[in-house]
């Protein structure tokens, strides 16, 4: 099974995304691909296209395309879902202690990373990020 994580541009910005990476590995994640990539519109859009009719789904757009992303592709049995835990809760206010939005998160939106929240949405998301140019 695989699955993705994407640190998100304000920690990029900030030269955290080794200190990101490091954490992940020591927690022993296997990491199979790597990119760093800046979205183009039309690309954010369809990644986050389930959260099209949301409120802050305009907002989204325009953070997710403010600067690189760096994308991991992670494999292991299980991964999605223990991922998802070691990430914590989308809002870093409610994440579990220690968990990377715990630590990194500002915001519900500068929230530090995005995991994969299902194996058919890994796919989707993988090949969005890794597929193509
Ligand atoms: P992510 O896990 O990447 O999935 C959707 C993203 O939308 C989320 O993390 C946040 O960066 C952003 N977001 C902004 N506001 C909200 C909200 N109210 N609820 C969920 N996600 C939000």
């Amino acid at each position: 099974m695989r699955t993705l994580l994407m640190i998100k541009p304000e920690i990029v910005e900030k030269g955290l995304f080794g200190e990101i990476i490091a954490h992940v590995v020591r927690n022993r994640f296997k990491v199979v691909a790597l990119r760093m990539l800046t979205f183009n519109r039309q690309t954010a859009e369809k990644f986050y296209e389930v959260h099209r009719e949301r409120e802050f789904f305009a907002d989204l757009i325009d953070y997710i395309t403010s600067g690189p992303v760096v994308a991991l592709e992670l494999d292991g049995d299980g991964v999605v879902q223990r991922l998802r835990a070691f990430i914590g809760s989308t809002d870093p206010a409610q994440a579990a202690v220690g968990t990377i939005r715990y630590t990194y998160g500002a915001s519900i939106q500068n929230n530090a990373v995005h995991a994969s929240d299902s194996p058919e949405s890994a796919k989707k998301e993988l090949a969005i990020v890794f597929g193509g140019s």
